[in-house]
């Protein structure tokens, strides 16, 4: 959905307007619970995008906490600043955090640990700008064995498009198995306070669109001819016709991983 950092303006107004309420949106409080954020704490939100977390957060902070929002693309700032000019958004990358020692009681992150070439040194970042007994928590998604509707699609795009295509599409699923994560804790010397399961929903204006979306999301697209693209949509609408409604709106399951953990 958003692999690319050289999103335009109106990309990142698309994905605040259709990604966000189709699917990111939900974990956002989860994830400021999970945290156990509460009143009066300072929080960052790394790799913010257009800020669902960091405005969640506000909304249990408050005015007398402190939220700053980090991401690196310009455009995803530039709409996250026109949403919600009170908050504080900087440009920056996850895996060399422009701030300092404990600047902050909690840093969250939500959808992105899988993009970052080194998610243990953005874990690691995060573990340092966290105050002692500071609390980093992540919201990933479960791999491809656990997704019950993103697994068999996988699995029929690469029987037509080739196995290949389950590296391609492999991305978002790629940093949710819960062992991992708390790999990725322990070596930034966090201990964990918890982690959850979570099961939630993605919803899209038909199947056709989901292989869309997908597909066009990867260099997949580029690689497959039309009669195979034609037959991914085609299995596609057969594969989650039980999801769809009258108005023939999809909604998918999509299983999340959060973790919270404690800075010693
Ligand atoms: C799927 S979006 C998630 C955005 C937001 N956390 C949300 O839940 O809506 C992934 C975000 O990660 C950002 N990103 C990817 N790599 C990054 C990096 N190394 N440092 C900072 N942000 C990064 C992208 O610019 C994008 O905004």
């Amino acid at each position: 959905m958003t692999e690319t950092f050289q999103l335009t303006r109106e990309q990142a107004q698309v994905y605040d307007d259709l990604f966000v309420p189709a699917l990111f949106g939900q974990w956002a409080p989860q994830l400021v619970d999970c945290a156990r954020v509460h009143h009066g704490q300072s929080v960052l939100d790394v790799a913010c995008g257009t800020g669902v977390v960091a405005r969640a957060a506000r909304d249990v902070v408050g005015h007398g906490g402190r939220v700053v929002g980090v991401d690196l693309n310009p455009a995803m700032l530039e709409v996250a600043q026109g949403a919600r000019p009170d908050l504080e958004w900087v440009h920056g990358d996850a895996e060399d955090l422009p701030f300092e020692n404990a600047e902050f009681d909690v840093a969250l992150c939500q959808s992105a640990l899988f993009f970052f070439a080194d998610p243990g040194r953005a874990v690691a970042e995060m573990a340092r700008v966290v105050v002692p007994g500071g609390v980093v928590a992540l919201q990933t998604y479960a791999p491809l064995a656990e997704q019950p509707a993103y697994g068999p699609f996988v699995e029929l795009v690469a029987g037509h498009a080739g196995p290949e295509a389950r590296v391609l599409l492999g991305t978002y699923w790629s940093q949710g198995a819960v062992d991992g994560l708390i790999g990725l804790a322990a070596a930034a010397g966090l201990s964990l306070l918890e982690s959850r399961s979570s099961l939630g929903v993605a919803v899209f204006p038909s199947a056709a669109a989901v292989a869309q979306t997908e597909i066009q999301a990867t260099p997949l697209a580029e690689q497959i001819r039309p009669e195979t693209y034609e037959r991914i949509v085609a299995g596609t609408e057969e594969l989650f016709g039980e999801y769809a409604d009258e108005s023939g709106l999809v909604r998918l399951p999509i299983r999340a991983t959060l973790l919270a953990a404690r800075r010693g």
